[in-house]
């Protein structure tokens, strides 16, 4: 035996004591690398409740100060007119900053959505350029969107207490149009799930029923947002991770091109995968704010702080056209099976677009499982998911992510034996896994080669019937806490909602290849891309909506045609929360004087 020689070399006693030695020491590295893992734990939440209380005390200063402020009024306000009120003096940027911070605290109580406070929104106040088109309204950040000082953990203890060095590009152009950044939210762990856990904040829950993911990775502001805790969010999407949670929580979202909005300075936990890529995109509660907040990043501003970003303004003219439109449409992929709710949701909301006067065209993009399975993970993980497992080093896996870091840890042949193995019975997961293997740069250039064609295939498709926008099932109702880690460890459903995840995401997108094929120009600049609106009910048996194209059934829309997005269906009676309710005379806002007593020149000087 080959091993007889070294253990012989060795005298029987000292040879155990050398191997007790080894095991001793690799119990020791792992002990205290869990050790800083969980001391990182312990000091993000401090930072979490320190961040929180600083928010409550704020906001009940400002309360006690203004006793008369109608909040509920200012929060039921829909961002447009809260924007309105804010330019013509109505409002002032205080009353909305603090109204919404103590908000926010509130909403987090029941569902653990924010992770920080950014409290230099309080210094901004006083510098907030009035012409801005965001000017005064407070915005909430998923936590990857870097801001000065502040962490963005990501969920990994190795990014805890490392705070950025500067403002994002998004982030900056948001402040120069007036916005407010408030909050940093939080997201699953690296990112990397639907739902939304990590070992440093815990799990956020659904507004509408804690017992309910709210979708990740924006999680956390889908959360806050459908809660009525921020009137405006920044997410980012790679796979559905700003659609699943507009969908699980009820709100709108949208996910432009990969490169419409500035990527610059984002935290990630991997860098330099180029093969799929994120998007940075709105969300709020209706289609309007969301149009508004393109409107405002889609400036000189951002052009000139990241140049690689194209520099083409919002196209008012489409958004505000009422041409009618022609709408493809699947209601399955023949990949995953929507629920019975989504398939019903997306034929009322066909039947509707119909009678509005827009032409539906049944499409489906062509080789689905060759988009999913070789190019989407396979160019996720073309490095075998090293880079990706690199942040977990001697942390804790949190339960979000499924079998996933299991699946990548196995090495290269192991993988492909399974995949191997697997292939008659489970042939998905046999895909799945050969594709989590590493490849050649030379393999990796073939992918990115069949990555495009695929993209342009799926375009050709795409012109030939003429489509503006696509309107496609979405996952939901809302999956339980957890359950999106079931869906995601690679394990194989067929037909049940849970697969449906899958695809709905990789799908529900203005167009495939912005999702499978690492975004481009499938996506007319300045076009609105597709709305994936579900209804937060869960078990609701009303339709969740699919929703499309903003600006449709503005103004000039038939009668008894859909606004798309514009009116949800209402939430259910168990929510916590208070719906937003119409306003009746209209709020009591205080007289600027008694807003702002402190500091009177930040509102009044530039006035002129
Ligand atoms: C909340 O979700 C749980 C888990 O799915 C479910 O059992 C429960 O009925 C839901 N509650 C309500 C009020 O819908
Ligand atoms: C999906 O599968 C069904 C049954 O095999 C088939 O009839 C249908 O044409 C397929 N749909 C598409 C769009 O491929």
């Amino acid at each position: 035996m080959v091993l007889d020689e070294p253990w012989a070399a060795l005298s029987g006693v000292s040879g155990a004591a050398l191997a007790c030695c080894f095991v001793a020491a690799a119990l020791a590295l792992r002990w205290s690398s869990r050790r800083t893992a969980r001391a990182s734990a312990v000091r993000a939440r401090r930072r979490q409740k320190a961040a929180l209380d600083t928010m409550d005390k704020a906001a009940q200063r400002f309360r006690l100060q203004n006793p008369d402020l109608d909040s509920e009024a200012l929060l039921a306000l829909p961002l447009p007119q809260l924007v309105q009120k804010l330019h013509s003096g109505d409002l002032y940027p205080e009353a909305v900053l603090f109204t919404y911070i103590g908000k926010a605290w509130e909403v987090n109580k029941g569902t653990n959505c924010v992770t920080t406070y950014l409290a230099d929104c309080e210094t901004q106040l006083c510098k907030v350029p009035r012409q801005g088109l965001l000017y005064g309204v407070p915005v909430s950040l998923k936590e990857c969107f870097s801001y000065k000082g502040q962490d963005s953990t990501l969920g990994l203890s190795l990014n805890q207490g490392v705070p950025a060095e500067g403002d994002c590009v998004v982030v900056q152009v948001l402040k120069l149009q007036g916005a407010l950044p408030f909050v940093h939210t939080n997201v699953p762990q690296s990112m990397f799930s639907f739902d939304c856990s990590n070992p440093l904040f815990g799990p956020t829950m659904n507004p509408w029923n804690s017992s309910k993911s709210p979708g990740g990775s924006s999680g956390g502001e889908g959360a806050l947002i459908a809660a009525g805790g921020s009137p405006l969010g920044l997410g980012t999407d790679i796979g559905g991770s700003i659609r699943f949670p507009s969908a699980f929580c009820g709100i709108c979202g949208l996910k432009p091109t990969g490169n419409r909005l500035s990527k610059s300075g984002l935290k990630g936990c991997v860098y330099g995968q180029v093969a799929v890529q994120l998007s940075v995109g709105p969300m709020a509660r209706d289609v309007e704010s969301l149009a508004l907040c393109m409107r405002a990043l889609l400036c000189e501003d951002m052009f000139r702080l990241d140049p690689t970003v194209p520099p083409l303004p919002f196209r008012e003219e489409i958004y505000r056209s009422s041409q009618p439109l022609r709408v493809g449409y699947y209601e399955t992929d023949n990949y995953t099976m929507p629920t019975p709710a989504m398939k019903r949701a997306l034929l009322e909301t066909k039947e509707r677009l119909e009678v509005a006067g827009h032409t539906l065209v049944p499409f489906l993009p062509s080789n689905i499982p060759h988009a999913l399975e070789t190019l989407g993970t396979g160019g996720l993980f073309s490095d075998g998911g090293t880079t990706f497992l690199q942040n977990f080093k001697g942390d804790f896996v949190d339960s979000c992510l499924g079998d996933l870091i299991s699946i990548l840890r196995l090495p290269g042949w192991l993988k492909g034996l399974l995949a191997f193995m697997m292939k008659p019975l489970f042939p998905r997961l046999s895909a799945f896994l050969n594709n989590m293997k590493s490849r050649s740069a030379g393999k990796l250039w073939e992918l990115h080669h069949e990555t495009e064609v695929y993209r342009h295939s799926v375009m050709a498709q795409w012109r030939a019937l003429e489509l503006d926008v696509l309107l496609t099932p979405m996952m939901g109702p809302a999956l339980d806490l957890n359950g999106p880690g079931k869906a995601t460890g690679c394990k194989e459903e067929r037909g049940a909602a849970r697969g449906c995840a899958v695809r709905g995401s990789a799908l529900a997108g203005r167009a495939v290849s912005a999702v499978h094929a690492g975004g481009g120009a499938a996506d007319e600049p300045g076009q609105a891309a597709i709305l994936t609106v579900a209804h937060p009910a869960l078990e609701d048996p009303r339709p969740a909506w699919s929703c499309v194209q903003p600006g449709q059934g503005t103004a000039a829309a038939p009668p008894g045609s859909v606004q798309p997005g514009l009116r949800l269906p209402s939430p259910p009676s168990v929510t916590p929360y208070k719906k937003p309710r119409p306003m009746d005379s209209g709020p009591h806002f205080l007289p600027r004087s008694a807003l702002c007593p402190d500091h009177p020149p930040c509102c009044g000087s530039q006035r002129a």
